[in-house]
């Protein structure tokens, strides 16, 4: 029997967890990291709190399996997107990696739009301008910190820095190199246009490439720090939410992946580029060759319902058991979730957070149930432009935590009006890479053959008709909210 190895850096914690090649999963291990917020509204994470948790979780992964390391076949990775590590002329790092969620770019995203037009902006990145992604932080660590700017040797994105420590290679992939702002998104390459208009050195990017080629092997140093076998190959991996992809099977057209994380995301993959003329929703490489995703993603999700239970206590089976009392719709109690900012589709970093329609009769449990239907209705923003851009999603799988919960998944699954499954395998985004790693060193003969292979989903949770039509009505008034506020909600960050 042979084995495989999935690393997901995540934004809270990185994970290891071993499959065999049936896809039975052997042992798992996590390590949690903080986020430093120096400034509110930034967000930077130590790239060596990444390789140092990401040690522990595959020492304490081996430990768990008893499987000898030389029967690993394969390492594959997977990590948060966009955000930014930079390296000296000796790959060391030299200050702490600006991550997604990082909002203090509001200046840069707009010189983006203004240098290089949201027209050539469609036309090469495929993409929206969003704070905390590559681009933007480069411009302003140009501004900001022009002598870090200048010793900067290579650049690289979160799961690049880990594989660098693994295998001793400097490279990254097209699902990452994606989510830059500074990647052709159709050609998959870095865009030499992009990279001059905005005044940046070509020579600090890494090589692209495929998500399934053998990256390098486990250099001797990595072999003695978490246990693996010298040698072992190092299968490239990519971005968290096409590895997680993977990990659901959501490789084809029709698929659509709703996760419920930190963040939110709705995903749903691509033959060709499809390109939203108003810039509201991403398209981005996926894990497989020759294939693209639409995501929508919202910044605050699970992190909606993480701030009451921390601010108004409870746990979350109790939020859960509360929240279940409370019939559909909240008894016209509204929750807008944008409390870190908005990206789908109001690419806002400024929006805010807002219950509507308070009054006497509601009730600690109808605002646990607003915040969940709040995270979903804003999620269903993202489903209605991936079908006006004429794909036409009809499989429905949940993901991420927010899955955990049964309320949770009947409110997507009316929200969305869709029949809805979940994959039966834990952390998804690790074990996407133990098959991406499979693939990489010929265990499985494409993606797809990894999927079928080993992947079972949970019996289906249906739609119930009465609450589609409640959240139907509910939807038109909270669309109509986000518009009406626009202004008050900057009037309110100049407060700030
Ligand atoms: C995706 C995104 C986050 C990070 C961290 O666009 O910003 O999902 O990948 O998970």
């Amino acid at each position: 029997m042979k084995f495989l190895l999935g690393i997901d850096i995540g934004t809270s914690a990185a994970k290891a967890l071993l499959i065999n090649e049936s896809g039975e999963v052997i042992a798992l291990a996590g390590e949690e990291y903080q986020i430093d917020s120096p400034r509110p509204g930034w967000a930077e994470q130590d790239p060596d709190s990444w390789w140092e948790a990401a040690k522990l979780s595959i020492c304490k992964v081996l430990r768990r399996s008893s499987v000898n390391p030389k029967r690993i076949s394969g390492i594959g990775l997977s990590g948060q997107m966009h955000g930014t590590v930079l390296l000296d002329k000796n790959l060391r790092v030299i200050r702490s990696a600006i991550i997604w969620a990082d909002q203090r770019t509001k200046h840069q995203c707009d010189q983006i739009y203004a240098r290089v037009g949201r027209q050539r902006l469609a036309r090469i990145t495929a993409n929206p301008v969003a704070a905390g992604f590559m681009a933007p932080t480069l411009l302003w660590m140009k501004e900001n910190e022009p002598k870090t700017f200048e010793a900067t040797d290579k650049v690289l994105l979160p799961a690049d820095y880990v594989r660098l420590c693994l295998c001793g290679e400097i490279c990254t992939d097209a699902t990452n190199a994606s989510g830059s702002l500074l990647f052709d998104t159709h050609q998959r390459h870095w865009s030499a246009e992009l990279l001059e208009e905005l005044e940046l050195p070509s020579g600090v990017f890494p090589p692209v490439i495929e998500s399934t080629a053998v990256a390098g092997r486990v250099t001797r140093q990595a072999a003695l720090e978490t246990g693996l076998a010298e040698g072992t190959p190092v299968v490239t991996g990519g971005g968290d939410q096409p590895i997680a992809a993977v990990g659901n099977g959501v490789i084809a057209p029709g698929d659509l992946l709703s996760t419920i994380g930190t963040g939110g995301q709705l995903f749903t993959p691509l033959d060709e580029v499809v390109v939203d003329p108003q810039l509201r929703i991403h398209t981005f490489c996926h894990a497989v060759a020759g294939k693209w995703f639409l995501m929508g993603a919202i910044l605050s999700a699970g992190l909606c319902l993480r701030w009451f239970r921390d601010n108004f206590g409870g746990s979350y089976a109790e939020l859960d058991r509360e929240a279940t009392a409370i019939p559909a719709g909240s008894d016209g109690l509204l929750f807008l979730p944008y409390l870190i900012g908005d990206r789908t589709p109001h690419m806002d970093p400024n929006a805010r957070g807002m219950f509507f329609g308070v009054s006497l009769c509601h009730s600690r449990a109808h605002l646990i149930r607003a915040i969940m239907e709040g995270v979903v209705l804003a999620m269903r923003d993202s489903l209605e432009i991936m079908k006006k851009l004429g794909t036409e999603p009809h499989r429905l799988i949940a993901s991420g935590g927010g899955a955990r919960s049964a309320l949770w998944r009947q409110i997507q699954a009316d929200v969305y009006d869709m029949e809805l499954t979940r994959a039966e395998v834990p952390e998804q985004a690790a074990f996407g890479a133990a098959l991406i790693a499979g693939v990489g060193t010929g265990i499985y003969e494409s993606v797809e053959a990894a999927c079928q292979k080993t992947m079972t989903y949970s019996p289906p949770t249906y739609p119930i008709e009465e609450n589609v039509r409640r959240y139907q009505e509910y939807y038109q008034v909270f669309k109509g909210l986000y518009p009406k506020l626009k202004d008050d909600f900057q009037a309110v960050s100049e407060l700030r």
